[in-house]
């Protein structure tokens, strides 16, 4: 279909599913609010995930601040690495995402991945001009720009915080805390839904790319010598992959494999992401996502995120472009790690052999008695050497004298008083650093995927209708209920018929205004899967029957009212 992304934020804007926020104030680019019909698809979308992904695996889900203090991004890498490339417009100062102009005006694809000077040679070598203004770039400087939000936590100098730019670190952050809750018993997931917020340079498309969103993100600590997916469950799930070296080549084509294949041929390095591609894509389909419309590409290596060894991006298409709706990354022991170095606290786990382990400890008891007249103010120097060289390099003991280097000087130190010995112990277990496995869905794109995919137009008796054949799961209206005319008794009818769905828990929309078919126009673009009609046959009856109508197929069916929220249901 032509200009679906037009015609998908046309239909939301009018009908309530997303707009530009703030309108009366013109709105700053990058925020969209959800409007009642897309707020309860959203919910929906992440109810369901809720379901999947954190209590139907077993995992708790936890809900930590928005806002965190600076040290936390300068554990995470977040400070230092987690920029765009932006280029400035000399002549009308406009800023663009230097690597989307350059995929944008070129055949070039997946810019991210390249360096700043490279990117600054593309945009020379293809003449490229400021979208804005059609001033030439080719000279002007191609920069970092770091993507998270600065703020300053309480009144006068404050301390400085940060809007986070992923929910994930509010896991990470509290792992000491959350180990004990799992009573340090490998593997465990936490969960949590949430906004993250990144000041991005040029925010598009509606939902696609904006500056606060809402992440849903999994992340599930695992050993990695003993733990493994329960790979059984999504063996047979067939998966549309992409991987880099399809990418890399001219005529590149998709691999198609189910999990169990992608794991035993490699396809998929991790068999951890692979359980997690599998689990996600029996979701997608559930939700709505058009499985012809959808695939995993794999992250080159100048893509992936700081902290990811291997990634796979879920991408949904809408309009001959992919839209990321999902990562999946194994994110190893980096942020546990990180956060133990720089944090007061203790990030990891301890594992417990099967059996006791004996181990010999190399150890040094240097004579300080001696190497302190020896070698004066280099003695402290000279005694650490020895230590680490016990451990590194026992058997350099075993002559007369030890040669140790500090600063470029060697010192000779007699073997005996360096006081060498190998001690036996018996270990229980061992502290180990758990790694990550992280799939991190972005709901909006996933709501504004759902949304474009169910989008239609079709030719009906009565001219064109525009309908949205939203998944039942995720239609935010089940059912509308219609009284003929609000006359003669019909409206009170109906007000009662709707009353009681409501009070069965489905969500009801009552419409008494303009004639049917405008109704029934009026609900297929929101995407309710049935309408209901009381009309004069039900006031006769004594079996007090209504018309349900179908969405899909709009055929029409009568059913009793006592019998009707089960038939809906
Ligand atoms: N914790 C990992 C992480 O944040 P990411 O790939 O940067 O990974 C995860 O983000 C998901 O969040 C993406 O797949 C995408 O769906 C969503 N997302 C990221 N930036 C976004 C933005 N500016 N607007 C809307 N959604 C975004």
């Amino acid at each position: 279909m032509d200009n679906l992304t037009e015609k998908v934020a046309e239909l939301s804007k009018r009908r309530g599913f997303f707009f530009q926020s703030s309108e009366a104030y013109g709105g700053v680019a990058g925020f969209q609010t959800f409007g009642p019909e897309g707020a309860e698809v959203k919910r929906k979308i992440e109810n369901s995930w809720r379901e999947t992904f954190s209590r139907g695996l077993g995992h708790r889900e936890i809900e930590a601040p928005t806002i965190m203090q600076e040290d936390v991004f300068k554990a995470s890498g977040h400070l230092d690495g987690f920029d765009d490339m932006i280029i400035e417009c000399p002549e009308c100062g406009t800023s663009s995402r230097a690597d989307h102009l350059i995929e944008d005006n070129t055949e070039v694809e997946e810019a991210e991945s390249f360096s700043t000077d490279q990117v600054e040679a593309l945009i020379k070598e293809h003449d490229l001009e400021c979208p804005s203004c059609g001033d030439s770039l080719t000279d002007v400087e191609v920069e970092d720009f770091n993507l998270m939000f600065e703020t300053s936590i309480g009144p006068g100098s404050g301390q400085t915080g940060y809007l986070r730019p992923e929910t994930a670190q509010g896991i990470f952050v509290e792992f000491p805390r959350l180990k004990e809750y799992a009573r340090n018993q490998l593997p465990f997931g936490i969960t949590q839904i949430g906004k993250a917020y990144r000041n991005e340079i040029s925010p598009r498309k509606g939902l696609v790319r904006v500056r606060e969103f809402t992440q849903a993100e999994l992340e599930h600590f695992i050993d990695p010598e003993e733990d493994e997916p329960d790979i059984e469950r999504v063996a047979d799930v067939e998966l549309m992959l992409y991987p880099v070296g399809e990418q890399e080549k001219d005529d590149g084509e998709y691999v198609y494999a189910t999990v169990e294949e992608a794991v035993e041929e490699d396809i998929v390095e991790s068999e951890w992401v692979a359980y997690y591609l599998g689990i996600a894509k029996k979701w997608y389909k559930e939700i709505g996502v058009d499985m012809d419309r959808f695939r995993y590409r794999q992250h080159n290596e100048g893509e992936r995120a700081h902290y990811a060894t291997d990634c796979w991006d879920a991408e949904a298409e809408v309009d001959g472009d992919w839209i990321e709706i999902t990562g999946f990354a194994y994110r190893g022991c980096y942020d546990l790690k990180k956060h133990d170095e720089y944090s007061q606290n203790d990030f990891t786990v301890f594992k417990e052999y099967d059996e006791p382990e004996v181990v010999e400890k190399k150890a040094v008891d240097a004579d300080m008695g001696y190497l302190g007249p020896e070698f004066g103010d280099k003695a402290g120097e000279i005694k650490d050497k020895l230590e680490e060289l016990a451990r590194q390099k026992p058997e350099a003991f075993e002559a007369d004298k030890v040669i140790v280097e500090v600063e470029d000087e060697e010192f000779s130190v007699p073997s005996e008083k360096a006081n060498f010995s190998v001690e036996k112990t018996e270990e229980h277990g061992e502290q180990i650093l758990p790694h990550v496995v992280e799939p991190s869905f972005g709901i909006g794109r996933i709501v504004y995927t759902v949304l474009a995919h169910a989008y239609d137009e079709e030719q009906v008796e009565d001219g064109e209708r525009t309908v949205m054949h939203l998944s039942d799961r995720v239609a935010p209206t089940e059912v509308a209920v219609f009284p003929l005319m609000d006359k003669e008794g019909l409206g009170e009818k109906a007000r009662e018929v709707a009353d009681k769905l409501r009070s069965e828990g489905l969500s009801v929309k009552y419409d008494d205004t303009g004639n049917i078919g405008r109704r029934y126009r009026r609900q297929d673009e929101v995407g309710t899967p049935y309408c209901v009609t009381v009309d004069y046959e039900t006031l006769e009856e004594e079996a007090e029957t209504v018309t349900v109508r179908d969405r899909d197929s709009m055929d029409q069916k009568r059913v009793k009212i006592q019998d009707l929220a089960e038939h809906l249901k």
